[in-house]
């Protein structure tokens, strides 16, 4: 059976721990009861306490932007995926294209972090897209099967534990989201290649679109057949505009 759409919101560095109750006692009552979609959300490590606990009960789950692939040690200011779980993470997101431009994570370093939050019981939402200039010089589908292959290699049989977010890197902050049928083409090519990896639990993967989503395209783009989800940074930041999302993944949903 094919999973629920997934909504996720992407803090980045944003917020601070009272910053995320007030949030969340407004963002809370607003998605109250709506279940037809998982609505998840990604907070800085330091508002995770308060995201869990405030969360607690409620139909919104709590994941991490980031983590380091060893358990513990002599890391200074990493955070291990065993620490993630304790605290009440379901979820992480690894790859995300500011982790790869601003602060030079490989595909290799990429891969040992999803293989180490896979083995702690983590689900895993690896990011891959590619920049202008890659688009440009029609790289594109290169670019996104490089870092596909790269990152799941060698996680064996672990493919259910896996979403995908295909974010363009010239479309994240910019306001200009990609169009959805083009977002749709890579899409479908991510599935092509997924069932190459793994022909059986390909389908079960959910691969969700991030850029500029917002109220205003979201529907567009999680209508389109290959669109499984998406991961929201700017729009989500407002529980007012991340509710909005999360209603139109919903009534989608019904709709089916
Ligand atoms: P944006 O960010 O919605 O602000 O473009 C998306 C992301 O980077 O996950």
């Amino acid at each position: 059976m094919a999973e629920k759409l997934l909504i996720a919101g992407n803090w980045k560095m944003h917020k601070t721990p009272s910053q995320t109750v007030e949030y969340f006692r407004a963002f809370k009552p607003m998605v109250e009861g709506i279940d037809e979609v998982e609505i998840l959300i990604f907070p800085p490590f330091i508002d995770i306490p308060t995201a869990v606990s405030e969360s607690r009960g409620s139909n919104i789950k709590i994941g991490a932007q980031n983590c380091y692939f060893e358990k513990e040690g002599a890391f200074t200011g990493e955070i291990s995926p065993v620490m993630l779980r304790e605290a009440g993470c379901e979820y992480v997101i690894l790859g995300h294209s500011e982790r790869r431009h601003i602060f030079g994570e490989t595909d290799e370093l990429i891969n040992k972090k999803v293989i180490s939050a896979l083995e702690e019981g983590l689900r895993v939402i690896l990011c891959v897209g590619e920049t202008l200039q890659e688009r440009e010089s029609g790289l594109t589908f290169t670019v996104v099967e490089t870092q596909l292959r790269l990152g799941l290699s060698g996680i064996g049989d672990k493919l259910d534990r896996i979403d995908i977010a295909y974010e363009p890197v010239w479309a994240i902050g910019t306001g200009v989201a990609a169009k959805p049928e083009d977002a749709e083409e890579v899409h479908r090519f991510i599935y092509e290649k997924l069932k190459e990896i793994n022909p059986t639990k390909a389908e079960g993967v959910r691969v969700l679109y991030g850029g500029s989503v917002k109220p205003s395209n979201a529907e567009a783009i999680l209508s389109q057949p290959h669109i499984k989800g998406v991961l929201v940074g700017g729009a989500s930041l407002k529980p007012e505009s991340f509710a909005e999302i999360v209603k139109i993944g919903a009534s989608i949903e019904r709709s089916k």
